[in-house]
Parts: C-alpha cells; structure tokens; sequence
C-alpha cells in the first residue's frame, strides 16, 4: 500500500487493552513507519524507578532519580526501543504485575512526563535517520501533547468486556479499569480522545480491518 511521499506521523491513542499496540504494529509493517509504543517507555520508567526504591510522588527522590536516567533508542526491524541507562528492558519485565499496578501512578507525575516528552518527540529524527518514510505511535496524549500536528489522529476504544478477555487471552494480570480510570483523571496530559482524531470501536472490528481503515486513510491522502 503507497503512502504520502513527505514524512507522515500517525498518533493513535486509547485505553488500556483497546488494541493499540497490535494496529499500531501492523500499520507500521504495512507501511515500513517506525513503531513506537509510548506505554513501554512509562513500563520502562516505572521498573527502573521501582528498582532504584522511587516512590511514585512528586519529591526529591524522584527528581534525582529522573536525572540519573539516560534515555537512547535502538531500532529493530520498524521497531523502536527505549534504551535505559544502556539496557533495554524485556518485554516480559515491562508487564511485571508490580509495573502494571504502579505505571499509571508514575505516569501521573509531571516530572516524569516532562523527562520523556522531548525524547518521544525526537523518535520523528530517528525514523528519518533510518530513511523511514514515518512514524506511527501509540500512547494515551499523543494526538492530544506529543504530536498534536500528527497528520493522522486515531483514538480506539472498546466495550470493558471485549478488554478484558484480551488481556485474559494474553495470560496477564492487569488492572485495566484502574489505570484507564488514573489515566483519564491525572491533571497532567490525561487521556482523552482529540476532537480532531478519529474514533475507531475495536470491539466492533478485526485487527485486519482496523489496520485496513488505517491504511485506507493513509493511502487516500497520498498526492
Ligand atoms: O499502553 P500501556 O497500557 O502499555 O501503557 C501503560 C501505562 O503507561 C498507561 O496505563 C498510562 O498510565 C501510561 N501511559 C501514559 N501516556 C502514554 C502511554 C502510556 O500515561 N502516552
């Protein structure tokens, strides 16, 4: 499928368990975008602070902690990385019980939002540098704060039903209400869906025909 000849951001944002991360994937292999999933960089966070004995408040410790922090990014495939402090977090460690349960308190901290906003908006300069033709990622504020300007905005939402027999499917325990709950009610990027983005019900549709729409949108507005 052909995409828009200039460099193209795709923002998709929604509630936990609401399929973001497997559309955003397959988007970006169906374009050749780079995939950057933002939740893994709060995962990755919340373990490296968790291991460093942080608290989820807003205090020195935090504060010092976040400075210690050196964040880079590696590419595999069309697959973008969060580097901590020289290590790249497993998968499997990112969805800890302990990381599910404590994310969404640490992703509510300012500071913590603040340490990660210039470096999700530099993932642009990373596809470019892999002479990608663009970017798709996926989070909870990007069509609202990280790319506001996105070319493309998509906000998925799915019945709680249709949610949890995912993460049931997925063999994980996840507090999938409560985080949605924190996450729509912190005072700091919180998630919404943008006027502007297109709302999409995953409950309704297959992963392929949600990748579809995506890509039908993308391939229409090439010139
Ligand atoms: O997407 P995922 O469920 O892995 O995200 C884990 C948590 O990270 C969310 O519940 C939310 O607290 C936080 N998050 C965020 N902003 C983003 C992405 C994730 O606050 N852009």
């Amino acid at each position: 499928m052909s995409h828009p000849t200039g460099f193209s951001v795709i923002a998709i944002d929604g509630g936990a368990a609401t399929g973001k991360s497997s559309t955003a994937r397959g988007v970006a292999d169906r374009l050749g975008f780079l995939h950057v999933d933002t939740g893994a960089h709060y995962r990755a966070m919340t373990a490296a602070l968790l291991k460093m004995g942080v608290q989820p408040l807003e205090n020195t410790a935090l504060a010092e902690a976040l400075e210690q922090i050196k964040l880079e990014t590696a590419v595999d495939g069309l697959h973008a990385k969060l580097i901590i402090n020289g290590k790249t977090p497993k998968g499997t460690d990112l969805r800890l019980p302990e990381v599910n349960a404590a994310v969404s308190a640490f992703a509510a901290l300012a500071p913590v939002r603040s340490s990660l906003f210039a470096y999700q908006r530099s993932q642009t300069a990373v596809a470019r540098h892999h002479k990608l033709p663009g970017l798709v990622m996926e989070g909870r504020d990007i069509g609202s704060v990280i790319f506001p300007d996105a070319n493309f905005t998509f906000f998925l939402f799915a019945d709680e039903s249709t949610r949890i027999a995912r993460r049931a499917q997925e063999g994980q325990t996840d507090q999938i209400s409560e985080r949605d709950k924190m996450d729509s009610g912190r005072k700091t990027a919180p998630l919404i869906c943008p006027d502007h983005a297109e709302r999409i019900d995953t409950g309704a549709l297959d992963l392929a025909a949600v990748i579809n729409h995506i890509c039908e949108r993308v391939a229409h507005a090439a010139p």
